[in-house]
């Protein structure tokens, strides 16, 4: 399979629906909203959309039945994008080859605009037309406000700050990677996969691949902010060592990173060749996740 041209048009799918989730630039409250809309559709390979859907067709639902999902796992994850570039964090002046949302519009609005996409994600997901049963998507919603919170990314983001500097712990580096990257690949999946109706073992093979994907998404770009291109990625590297960040490669070595990237992809195609369907996009997507140069 072609994964980058799949991941293109999925990625064309998931921008119209953006677009017409997002609120237009009107009223008094438009820089905000043009804030909002401008981090969002700077670019992004929109990997957790094409996950949501791919995730929702290996049980049997139709992939644009879980669009409204799928945009709302997008928009967390750029409200994510846009406080993890703020000063008091990262402080990463480009994103999505543009400048970086606080950049633009200033840090208060840039806040802002990261707090409206995480609750418009949530928002998106619960008021789904009603071709769902309710309680799938309460609890699709309840697992992704867990994951994307203090069961997840937040928890994630505060350690990776709190251990700026630190002596290297590697205990600390896999918490972190687990809940700032990982936990929103699970989210994706397993956001879905519960609507799709999935059954319990079939959940847990699936978060076992997301878990193992995450992990590996986030060593490489690790590996990135050390040898990758800025032009290529569209955000600048080498920020890591400058802020003393524990990442992989700063506990083991470039070496040490592409060892457990390549670990990690085995984990996960060990998982995608036991679930039901779709199998040849979950095993090329490990490929893409530890091949990527982006
Ligand atoms: C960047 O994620 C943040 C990390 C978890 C490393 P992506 O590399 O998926 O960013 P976009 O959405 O394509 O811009
Ligand atoms: C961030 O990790 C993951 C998030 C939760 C946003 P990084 O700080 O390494 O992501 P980049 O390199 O800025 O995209
Ligand atoms: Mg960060
Ligand atoms: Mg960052
Ligand atoms: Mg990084």
């Amino acid at each position: 399979m072609d994964l980058l041209q799949h991941l293109r048009s999925e990625a064309e799918t998931v921008n119209a629906h953006l677009d017409h989730l997002l609120p237009s630039c009107e009223g008094l409250a438009r820089n905000v909203i043009e804030a909002m809309r401008y981090s969002t559709q700077a670019g992004g390979k929109r990997v957790r959309g094409a996950m949501v859907r791919a995730a929702a067709e290996t049980f049997g639902t139709p992939k644009d039945d879980v669009l409204p999902t799928a945009c709302g796992i997008e928009m967390i994850h750029t409200a994510t994008l846009i406080h993890d570039d703020l000063p008091c964090i990262d402080d990463a002046g480009l994103r999505r080859g543009k400048p970086s949302c606080h950049q633009v519009f200033g840090e208060a609005t840039a806040l802002l605009a990261g707090d409206a996409l995480l609750i418009a994600g949530l928002h998106a997901i619960a008021t789904q037309a009603s071709r769902f049963d309710p309680a799938r998507v309460a609890r699709a919603v309840v697992e992704v406000a867990e994951l994307a919170g203090i069961g997840g990314v937040i928890a994630g983001e505060a350690v990776d700050i709190e251990a700026e500097g630190k002596p290297p712990e590697s205990e600390t580096l896999a918490f972190i990677h687990d809940k700032k990257t990982a936990a929103l690949f699970r989210a994706a999946v397993r956001a879905g996969a519960i609507l799709a109706d999935v059954t319990d073992p079939d959940l847990a093979t699936l978060t076992r691949y997301a878990t193992a994907l995450g992990q590996a998404f986030q060593v490489t770009d690790d590996i990135l902010d050390v040898i990758g291109n800025p032009a290529t990625m569209g955000k600048q590297t080498g920020g890591d060592a400058a802020k003393g960040k524990l990442t992989y490669t700063a506990v083991w070595g470039l070496d040490g990173a592409r060892t457990r990237a390549r670990e990690l992809a085995h984990e996960a195609r060990d998982a995608a060749g036991q679930l039901p369907a779709n199998r040849e996009f979950w095993f090329a997507l490990v490929d893409f996740v530890v091949e990527r140069e982006f």
